[in-house]
């Protein structure tokens, strides 16, 4: 539990909580809100699953121009590469109310997955290729951070 909630430190990523009823019920029930939790409209949800644990098995390897996200893993695990550019993390997605925010800019890839791994996906927008930075090179270019110019004061 502790090595899958460590700080986050690349930019346009961090923890999303979401509330966890537990009741008189057996079970747990979670809810994620539009606006609430979830930091946006949520125009679309995915979900990923059928996956196996292979060392070539990497899914994502790209960023977003606008699009933002929340991705939960919401049974088995699997880890999360962030890469902002800068800065680059790994953690483990293993707690169904424990997600990810995902913003622009922020290079990604998902990878050993517990065959029993289900990812949902909560996205603000409608899927649109033309968002997507597919070129990690190009990537780098969309957030280079602009060199200062030393003056040479005379
Ligand atoms: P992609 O976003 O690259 O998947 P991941 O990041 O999980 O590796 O999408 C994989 C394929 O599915 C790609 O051909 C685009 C298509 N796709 C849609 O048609 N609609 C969607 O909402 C999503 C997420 C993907």
């Amino acid at each position: 539990m502790g090595y899958s909630m460590n700080t986050i430190y690349v930019k346009n990523a961090r923890w999303i909580s979401i509330t966890k009823i537990i009741d008189g019920h057996d079970g747990i029930l979670s809810v994620a809100n539009e606006m609430g939790n979830i930091p946006f409209d949520i125009k679309r949800v995915y979900y990923i699953y059928n996956l196996i644990n292979h060392r070539n098995v990497m899914r994502g390897k790209h960023a977003h121009k606008s699009l933002e996200q929340v991705m939960f893993c919401l049974n088995g695990q699997c880890s999360v590469t962030l890469d902002d550019g800068n800065r680059r993390q790994n953690i483990i997605l293993d707690q169904p109310d424990k997600g990810i925010f995902l913003g622009t800019h922020l290079w990604h890839t998902m990878q050993e997955f517990n065959s029993n791994c289900i990812l949902l996906v909560f996205a603000s927008q409608l899927y649109n290729e033309d968002d997507y930075i597919r070129n990690y090179d190009e990537f780098l270019e969309t957030v280079k951070v602009p060199r200062l110019i030393s003056h040479t004061i005379k």
